[in-house]
């Protein structure tokens, strides 16, 4: 509660001082101009590996594909996904691919107002215009579905979207996707999955009072996970646990862990709805990427 009262009073001494320009201020966006050049396969394995299924399907009550209406738990409240199928409606069927890349990319609507983080778009920044367009591709396969996700419940002032501006001017920053020279191809693949759509931070690094990753907490979990905690999964870590990087591959894949337990809490759904998806050599790399503890210090440099 003493959190949450100390995250009140900053975000509403945010609020107050910067009220005036964020409300007024347009967010800059580029407006893409992506050919219809989508490959259906690359575009699901891609959602796969994003966990966009997962997230925007109420598996749990038998939800209809991408209908949305699934609630994540944050301090700040309850956030619903929405319906992103076709329907033009309900879901984002009337969506050009220009409005889906700003979505996806940069975490804005098509009428300019910001996303919630709760949408893991953060990961997605280094999408190129060739994987919005697969992504876009996929989607249009999705059968429509006529009926909103019911609405977010958040508390004042959480419920002002315009919060979330200074939220970006903040905490927005681009995900470290770039190759690392000098490294092998294996782990550049890694660093691409883990750091990018596969977005293993968003729960196993803790956040701040204002929900943004903590940077020098990377990857040593995060105990205020609604559910279960995230453990860490730092190379150290990993490693004292008996992880290796053919063992955590098989993990990613079937949900077995090298003591013969199966992952329990979200962990589960990342491997149902995303990694058992992947190809062995992708699933390899993820491992290959957490695994070399040297590697990372080198990256960081
Ligand atoms: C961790 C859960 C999560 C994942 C993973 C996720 N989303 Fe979402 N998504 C959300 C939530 C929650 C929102 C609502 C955000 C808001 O209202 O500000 C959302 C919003 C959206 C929207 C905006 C829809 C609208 O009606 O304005 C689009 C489009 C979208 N997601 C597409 C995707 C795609 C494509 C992927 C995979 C590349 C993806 N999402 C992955 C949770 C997720
Ligand atoms: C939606 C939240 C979420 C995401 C995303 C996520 N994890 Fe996890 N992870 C968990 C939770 C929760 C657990 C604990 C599972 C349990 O209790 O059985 C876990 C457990 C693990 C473990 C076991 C660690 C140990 O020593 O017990 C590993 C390894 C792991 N995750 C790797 C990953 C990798 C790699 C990714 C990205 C591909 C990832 N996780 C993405 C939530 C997540």
């Amino acid at each position: 509660m003493r959190r949450l009262g100390i995250l009140f009073a900053a975000m509403l001494l945010m609020a107050m001082t910067t009220t005036g320009a964020l409300v007024v201020w347009p967010i800059p966006a580029e407006t893409p101009d992506i050919a219809d050049i989508g490959d259906v396969q690359a575009g699901a394995y891609l959602a796969r590996a994003s966990g966009c299924i997962s997230c925007h399907t109420d598996f749990e009550n038998g939800g209809r594909p991408l209908a949305g209406g699934v609630p994540f738990k944050t301090p700040f409240g309850t956030l619903i996904s929405p319906n992103i199928t076709t329907d033009p409606e309900h879901g984002i069927g009337s969506w050009t691919t220009a409005d889906f890349a700003r979505a996806v990319r940069q975490g804005i609507s098509p009428d300019g107002h910001p996303y919630y983080p709760a949408f893991t778009y953060p990961f997605y920044g280094s999408f190129t215009d060739q994987q919005i367009a697969d992504l876009w591709a996929a989607f249009q396969t999705v059968a429509p579905v006529a009926e909103d996700a019911p609405d977010h419940d958040l508390a004042f002032p959480f419920n002002q979207r315009w919060t979330l501006k200074a939220w970006r001017a903040a905490f927005l920053t681009e995900p470290a996707t770039d190759p690392v020279e000098g490294m092998n191809k294996a782990w550049n693949r890694g660093r691409v999955l883990v750091e990018g759509a596969a977005h293993c931070g968003a729960c196993h690094t803790e956040r701040n009072l204002a929900g943004a990753r903590m940077s020098d907490r990377k990857f040593m979990g995060n105990p205020d996970l609604p559910g279960s905690d995230a453990p860490p999964i730092t190379a150290e870590v990993l490693e004292n646990n008996g992880w290796t990087i053919s063992n955590l591959a098989y993990a990613l894949k079937t949900g077995l862990t090298p003591e013969g337990d199966v992952f329990g809490g979200s962990m589960g759904e990342v491997v149902n709805y995303g990694t058992a998806f992947l190809t062995d050599a992708d699933r390899k790399a993820i491992a290959t990427y957490l695994l070399m503890p040297e590697a990372e210090k080198f990256a960081q440099r």
